[in-house]
């Protein structure tokens, strides 16, 4: 059956689709990246895994296939910056560990410090899905450092114009935003 998806209405119904971003890092042979993601997912509950899709064009995507180990660390509102630290710029031009205190967690991947909580593990299997690969993740170490942080979503970078969402397909992204301070 030829089915022809209107790209249009597709992006319109995947941006509406919230995920909390994290800076996902990791460690190989003495070279660190990290790169913030949205496609990230829990997956299952017993035992606990989840899936982190790495773009092909990432040098943490190449890092992680040699170092089958990584590190997700949510973001937390206030911590903005690091959006455009770890997801506008490449590994392959900056090291984004000179100025984001980090030490090496159980797997060697960086654990950012100033995280409010991160969950470490390794890659049990992985699926090419187009130009993204999704991971599966076996937890090894978790910690959540502050349980006050409020988590920074995809909705509200889109309601506070710091990330362009694909399609301007109506605007529902202020009613997401949760109430206080900014
Ligand atoms: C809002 C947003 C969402 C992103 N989501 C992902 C994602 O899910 N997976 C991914 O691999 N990259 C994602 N990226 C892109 C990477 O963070 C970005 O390409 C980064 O510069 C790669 O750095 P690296 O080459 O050092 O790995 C996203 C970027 C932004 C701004």
């Amino acid at each position: 059956m030829a089915v022809q998806v209107d790209a249009r209405q597709l992006n319109g119904v995947l941006d509406r689709l919230n995920t909390t971003g994290c800076i996902v890092t990791t460690e190989f042979e003495g070279r660190r990246d990290g790169c913030y993601i949205s496609y990230i997912v829990p997956s299952s509950m017993d035992p606990p895994r989840l899936m982190v899709h790495t773009s092909h064009m990432n040098l943490t995507h190449e890092l992680i296939e040699r170092s089958g180990v990584l590190a997700v660390h949510p973001v937390a509102r206030g911590q903005e910056a690091w959006v455009e630290h770890f997801g506008q710029q490449t590994g392959r031009d900056v090291d984004k560990f000179a100025s984001v205190a980090s030490r090496p967690g159980v797997t060697g991947s960086p654990i950012l410090v100033e995280a409010f909580g991160y969950i470490e593990g390794r890659v049990l299997d992985s699926m090419v899905c187009g130009d993204h690969t999704a991971r599966l993740v076996e937890p090894l170490a978790a910690a959540l450092r502050d349980s006050s942080a409020v988590p920074l979503t995809i909705f509200e970078l889109f309601a506070r114009g710091l990330v362009t969402p694909n399609t301007q397909f109506g605007n529902p992204w202020p009613a997401f935003v949760p109430q206080g301070p900014q």
